[in-house]
């Protein structure tokens, strides 16, 4: 027995898993039950972990390889690690402000996201995830069949091209973003996505990196993808995360997107993220 407890959330999107230290080595089996539980809930938290970067790193290696995390600048010698800073007297969104699943861009985008929270302000700086999973199965049966054989178009463009860079507060913010011409480059994905590990499906695009559909006018593929967006973040497939100092937060980009919330002006908010590569998607 790994003694871990787990309390699900009621609609079974998020859980909070205690009962385990992650500062320190873990045996197979609990890794095992870690990712059973991930894969089940989606978005998982172990309040008071606090850890260090080498054991944030040991943590995320359970459970893969680490991801490729593009135009942000990692933190010092360690390359994997991103730190989410928001200043006091910072003024633009928060990174990650607008409803995203991570690097769905890539060709592999990263299958976990792992946060972890160092400074914590005292009001605002939820982050709030969308389940694609129930979003899929709770559409109109005649729009799924419409929609399952669809590809997307996804783009790093519209943050993290020179213009988006700009656009979304450029130097003002105090993290260090990598804008580059690569952001330009496009990449397919199937827009209901059949998930590698539970074969559940899930409306797989978000508004910020899926610009398109493949062989659909502009037009009418942006009238269908505000269509699907409207559906996939209504309240009733959200859960809004409140963080605590030391809290780590592991979810799954395969079926949820995530977005951070401001509310929190006047304070700093720092967190530790990590990514788990993924596969492509089908
Ligand atoms: C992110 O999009 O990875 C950041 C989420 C957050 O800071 O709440």
């Amino acid at each position: 027995m790994s003694g871990l407890e787990v309390a699900p959330h009621n609609n079974n999107f998020g859980a909070c898993i205690r009962g385990v230290n992650l500062a320190r080595p873990i045996s197979p089996e609990t890794v095992a039950e870690i990712r059973n539980l991930w894969l089940r809930y989606q978005v998982v938290y172990f309040p008071d972990q606090p850890l260090d970067h080498p054991q944030l790193e040991r943590f995320t290696q359970y459970f893969g390889c680490f991801g490729d995390d593009p135009y942000v600048e990692s933190v010092a010698d360690h390359q994997h690690i991103l730190e989410v800073r928001r200043e006091p007297g910072e003024s633009v969104a928060p990174f990650g402000g607008s409803w995203h699943s991570d690097w769905s861009f890539q060709r592999t985008p990263p299958s976990a996201t792992i946060l972890h929270a160092k400074i914590v302000p005292p009001r605002g700086g939820d982050t709030h995830y969308a389940d694609g999973i129930r979003a899929y199965e709770s559409l109109d049966p005649v729009l799924r069949d419409e929609i399952d054989t669809l590809t997307a178009i996804h783009s790093a463009r519209r943050p993290y091209s020179h213009e988006g860079y700009q656009r979304s507060g450029g130097d003002r913010r105090s993290m260090t973003i990598l804008p580059s011409d690569s952001a330009w480059q496009t990449q397919l994905h199937p827009l209901v996505r059949t998930h590698a590990e539970s074969a559940r499906m899930a409306l797989w695009i978000n508004p910020v990196y899926t610009i398109g559909i493949k062989d659909m006018p502009e037009q009418e593929a942006d009238k269908l993808l505000q269509r699907l967006f409207a559906h996939a973040l209504q309240d009733r497939f959200l859960y809004a995360h409140k963080w605590s100092e030391h809290m780590l937060t592991m979810w799954d980009n395969r079926s949820v997107q995530h977005c951070a919330q401001g509310g929190y002006d006047g304070y700093r908010r720092v967190m530790h993220r990590t990514t788990v590569a993924g596969e492509q998607p089908h």
